[in-house]
């Protein structure tokens, strides 16, 4: 294991604030491991995400419904281990929030055993007392819109999401609500550049995009898609960085440059 020292603050709720005062991208990345959330620390990101995805890069499963809590704390605690600095998110798998107090005390568990900062959860507005009772614990959360993976076979598949007028403006008063109810970040997937934008404008909390454009405070890929590994098909918001590099640190060290330097994303990996 490296003995590198690392000089810089830690990311905070705060610190993420100011970032988007400041327009300064944020750099997210998810990761499922110690090994990898070293190497992520290493290259500067400043949000690492345990994503339910590890259903479908770990476990091998088509979508991220099996996913459970037992597997969201473990994968969590192993990339807590690798971390110094960078703002640690994980997710709320399918069914661990379907009441207020099972929502506070899955997420409990994953910050008092799990070691993480944030917890994230998918859902418009009919997550706002969700989102209002882990605020009033002292629990921080990343609302998440737009396209939403736990909710496949009920949108039927995986597609853009808010491309109608009626559903572009019904996510822009969904993200308002949430942000009043308390969330601290929100994340937008797969949402048109223009509603992204609108959306990044009318936010106090940083925005940060998968397949949402380049206007959004920050960006967050799936570190296996980046680095060419995932299984199936890569999405076309994503990018494949060990293309161009020699290694996997230089690849993900390109990811956060290009997201820093609003490089990436590119006209190619946005939705209109
Ligand atoms: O589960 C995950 O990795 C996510 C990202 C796609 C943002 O939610």
């Amino acid at each position: 294991m490296s003995t590198q020292t690392n000089t810089k603050h830690k990311v905070t709720i705060r610190r993420l604030a100011e970032m988007k005062q400041a327009k300064e991208k944020i750099a997210c990345l998810t990761a499922y491991d110690a090994s990898f959330a070293q190497l992520l620390e290493k290259t500067g990101v400043d949000v690492v995400l345990v994503g339910d995805s590890l259903g479908m890069v770990i476990q091998g499963e088509e979508t991220t419904l099996p996913v459970s809590v037992e597997d969201m704390l473990y994968h969590t605690q192993c990339v807590a281990k690798g971390l110094t600095n960078a703002l640690l998110i994980t997710d709320m798998p399918f069914l661990s929030f379907t009441s207020e107090e099972e929502a506070v005390l899955n997420a409990g568990l994953f910050m008092k055993q799990g070691g993480a900062h944030m917890v994230k959860l998918e859902g418009g507005v009919d997550q706002v007392d969700t989102v209002a009772a882990l605020n009033k614990n002292g629990i921080p959360v990343c609302a998440h819109l737009g396209l939403q993976p736990q909710y496949v076979h009920k949108i039927g598949g995986y597609r853009v999401q808010g491309r109608d007028a009626a559903a572009a403006d019904k996510m822009l008063k969904d993200a308002i609500t949430l942000q009043d109810a308390g969330a601290d970040l929100m994340l937008l997937e797969c949402v048109p550049e223009s509603l992204a934008a609108k959306i990044t404008d009318a936010l106090d909390i940083p925005v940060i995009g998968i397949g949402a454009g380049t206007n959004c405070d920050g960006q967050i890929l799936v570190l296996y898609d980046i680095l060419d590994i995932s299984l199936g098909i890569r999405p076309k918001f994503s990018k494949n960085f060990m293309a161009a590099s020699n290694s996997i640190e230089e690849a993900i060290q390109q990811y956060v440059s290009a997201v820093k330097n609003a490089e990436f994303p590119a006209v190619e990996h946005v939705f209109s």
